[in-house]
Formats: structure tokens, sequence, C-alpha cells
């Protein structure tokens, strides 16, 4: 599994470089890249692909293997006044702005959060003349200008006096405008308001919508969770960073019904569960921390809310909600729609609206965050007897795209045959690459590259005794495996 021991290499680069291994090995590839690339889209390619897949089974299975669990896969396109009671159309907004001159578009809160400290000094002595004349500490500035920039009317000061980032112009901004992020599109041929529909812009409405239908349907009594996997769409701003805020992407999304009164109990619990999920799949713990909402800041519908967040090459990045939304959407539901949203607990009698706990995780997100997480560079002996600098993706076995590579050590004297003959029977129960190309170190190298867990090389020694070499991935440890064995050998490794 994942070991921590190698070294890290300089994080600068290191976004760089996943990027460019992503590309060149098959893991994702730019939306429309011919064309010039779509903005904020991108394109899992055959590695990746499989790797994503692996991500979702995982939480596929990690969720609605349990007793209290079931499974949903609701539709994207919803009833527009879905969006209305969750409070989309209103809320889910960013300020945004323009710079008239270059024409640039910023959501505010990031243009602030990215300026210099100095710049932040420097704003508030301008703007709040005499508080911040003295030796401030930096956090004291950091969060004042937090705070500060969090208000309509010192926002609106600042933008006036502000720099373009882009073009350097200053005092070009226009005044903030809220921008809806959701997608909007049409049912039906005639395209006016009365046919608008919404790309949804998370999963979870398609559960609250179902919670009655799952309930009676699975005969599940309170408290249990609905688990949904799909895509979502945002019509972000600024997309960047890779897969990290994209226009489209998937999430992995569960929300546990609980009576009210128990909502706190079963919060904790799920937070437990979902940070060691992270931790399980291989993720090292030192780059993952929890971040609470502030208590001013949550969102309309949380009483609270944590991130899971990992520590990326370019910063600390939320990767994993847990919310307690409390009863606000299957009221809201309830309210928008005239039907009741409430359960009937047998036992005691009761009707009531159900809290909700959600656990909602980006599966583009934690793909990316796995990627990360797993990308080494070490040194490794070579042939010769000297050393060179391996990369290696030192993922999860179960999450790794290929799980066993085959090489026969030359193409002749029969080892090309019995290699194919070990790659058909591998094939019927792991996802198996064969390759016959180049020698074997650069073979061990190509497959590192790419996370592959075990390569199984026949050589000579084949010819005499039907043994092959078993090399891992991350020990680079080799060792002798009858043919006959091998199956077997593979099935306790929990490929
Ligand atoms: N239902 C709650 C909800 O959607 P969220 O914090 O907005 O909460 C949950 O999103 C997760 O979805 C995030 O933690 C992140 O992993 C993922 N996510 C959100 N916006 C994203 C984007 N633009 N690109 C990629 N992933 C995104």
């Amino acid at each position: 599994m994942a070991q921590n021991s190698s070294n890290t290499p300089d994080q600068s680069k290191v976004m760089e470089k996943i990027v460019s291994l992503a590309k060149r090995r098959g893991f994702i590839f730019q939306s429309s890249e011919i064309y010039g690339g779509l903005n904020g889209c991108w394109d899992y390619g055959p590695l990746g692909v499989e790797m994503l897949n692996n991500v979702k089974q995982q939480w596929w299975k990690n969720m609605t293997f349990r007793e209290n669990v079931e499974g949903l896969d609701a539709s994207i396109l919803m009833h527009p006044r879905v969006w209305e009671a969750s409070g989309h159309v209103e809320n889910f907004t960013d300020p945004m702005v323009d710079c008239k001159q270059c024409k640039a578009r910023y959501r505010v809160d990031i243009l602030f959060d990215e300026l210099s400290l100095k710049k932040k000094k420097e704003l508030l002595r301008e703007l709040e003349p005499g508080k911040f004349e003295g030796q401030q500490k930096d956090e004291t500035i950091i969060a004042e200008f937090a705070t500060k920039s969090n208000t309509d009317e010192f926002a609106a000061k600042a933008l006036r006096i502000l720099t373009c980032p882009s073009c350097g112009n200053k005092g070009s901004f226009t005044d903030a405008r809220k921008f809806n992020l959701m997608f909007k599109t049409f049912v039906g041929p005639v395209e006016d308001s009365s046919n608008v529909v919404y790309l949804r812009p998370e999963t979870a409405q398609g559960i609250f919508v179902n919670f009655l239908n799952v309930q009676s349907a699975s005969r599940q009594k309170i408290p249990f969770g609905i688990a949904q996997i799909g895509k979502a769409f945002r019509n972000e701003i600024n997309t960047k960073n890779f897969l990290f805020r994209t226009r489209e992407f998937e999430q992995m999304e569960m929300q546990f019904f609980v009576k009210p009164g128990t909502d706190d109990q079963h919060f904790e619990y799920w937070r437990a569960q979902r940070m060691e999920w992270f931790v399980n799949l291989g993720m090292r713990k030192e780059k993952l921390q929890w971040h609470q909402h502030p208590k001013d800041k949550l969102a309309h519908y949380a009483k609270d809310a944590y991130d899971i967040e990992y520590e990326f090459p370019f910063g600390w990045g939320e990767i994993e909600g847990v919310h307690n939304r409390t009863d606000y959407d299957l009221s809201r539901h309830e309210q928008f729609s005239g039907k009741t949203m409430k359960y009937f607990e047998e036992e005691s009698k009761d009707r009531y609206t159900p809290f909700v706990i959600e656990t909602s995780a980006g599966a583009s997100r934690s793909f990316m965050a796995f990627l990360v997480d797993s990308y080494r560079e070490e040194e490794a002996p070579t042939a010769e007897g000297g050393s060179e600098i391996r990369t290696v993706l030192k993922l999860h076995h179960t999450l790794a795209p290929t799980k066993i590579a085959i090489f026969p050590l030359v193409n002749r004297d029969g080892m090309p045959e019995i290699s194919r003959n070990i790659e058909a029977d591998l094939r019927k129960n792991f996802r198996v690459f064969y390759d016959d190309s180049g020698a074997v170190g650069r073979r061990y190298r190509r497959q590192d590259e790419v996370g592959t867990p075990f390569c199984v090389t026949v050589d000579s020694e084949t010819l005499q005794n039907q043994t092959v070499t078993v090399r891992d991935r991350d020990s680079m440890q080799q060792e002798r495996i009858a043919i006959q064995r091998l199956r077997e050998y593979f099935a306790a490794k929990s490929l």
C-alpha cells in the first residue's frame, strides 16, 4: 500500500509534472483540445476513467454495503421548482466584477483573498484611516481584512481603488453583481422562460425529492441514508487548478435522515467515517485536515458544517463537506410541492420532518487528491548498479487503474507464449497489461509511473521450473512464484 517514506518533490513544480504525466499517460485530457479546449472541462482518458471508476466504486461499496444506506440514480434535469425550493435560484450566486478595460472577470471574494499581505494592509489603512496605523500582527491584518471585505460597503470602496491583476489598470472594475452559477437550458422545442430547466448544481436534491419513495420502497426506518454518484454542473466564474474547480464534475453524496435531536451524534459519526475513508485508501494523514465553517459563514441551510481539506501543491483545498442540513430541504420541498415530506415512526406514533446529515465529496476532486497524494519521485537502482530517479504513483491497490503488468524478459525461447498464457489467465479476474518492448527496467518504470502494483516477468528460470518473478511497485522487491499459484497469489492482494 502507499508508503510515506520517499522524497517529496519540489512543490512548486509538482502540479505541472502531474498535469503533464496525466496527459502523457492517458489519465486526463483537456476537453475539445483540438479546438483549443473548453475552459473548466476535462476528459478522462483510458487510465483516468479506470481510476475514477475505482474511486467511485470504493465509495459506493463503503456506503451502500451498509444495512441502512440505499442507492439512487436520479436524473440530472429536474422540475425547475426544485431549485426554487432548495434556494439555488435565489442564493446560489457569486459576487463578480468585470474589468472595464481588459474584460477579465473575477469572483470578488477570490480577488480579495489573493491580494498580498502588503496590499491588504494598504487597503485597510486607506479605507479605515487611523485604525491600522500601528504594528499589527500579520494574522490580525489577515483576519480584519477577511471580515471587512465581507461587507458590501468596504468591498465597494476597495474595488474602486484596486488594480486589475490581468491588465494592471487601477479603478477599472464594475460594481459587484450577483451571478447565478446554475446552467440553464430548455425542455422541448420552444426556448422561452416557461420551459427553462437547470443542469443540477448538486446531486443532493434528487435524493431529497425521492426521500419517501426510497423509504417506502426499501422499507427503511429512520435513521437511514440515500447515496448517489453523479454529474453536477456549475458555471464557475474562475475555473482553476486542474480538476479542482471545474464547470462539469462528479459528486458522491449521501444524505442520512435522522430524528431531530439525534442529529449531533450522527454528525460526529459521519465525520469520523468520512475522514477514515480517505485514510484507509492510503491518503497521508498529515495532508488532511478539518475546517469548520465559522457560524457567520454557514450556508443558509446548515446548522454545522466541516470540510475535509487536502494539502494540494497550491495550498489546502476542500475535497468533501460534511453538513448538518437540518430539516431545511425536506421542509422547503413540502412547502413548495404541497406534498408531505414527513416520516411516520411506528413505534412512537410520531410524525416528523427528519434532519439530514450530508456527506458530499467531489469524485473528481477526490480523484485529483489521490493522484497528487500518490505522486512520488524517489531514488531507484539501475541494472548497471547505479541509481536513477523514478516517478511512481503509490496508489492504493484498489485505486490503481492497471493491477498487474506481464513481461517476457526477451521475445524468444517460448517466453512470449508463456507470458501470453499468463496474461489470458489473469485477465479473467484483473485489469492487466502486456508489454514486451524495451529493457525490462524501462518497462518497470513505465508501470511505476501509472501506479501498477505488480509486474510479472517470465525469464529463463521460468523455462526450467515454471516460476516467474513478481515485483512489488513500492518495495521494488521481487519474489519467485509458481505460475499455477499466480491467481491465488493476486487474489490475496485485494486488488
Ligand atoms: N450538496 C452539497 C454541496 O454540493 P459543496 O461544498 O458545494 O456542497 C461538495 O460541494 C463537493 O463537491 C466539494 O467538496 C467538492 O469536492 C465538489 N465540488 C464542488 N464544486 C466543484 C467544482 N466546481 N469542481 C469540482 N468539484 C467541485
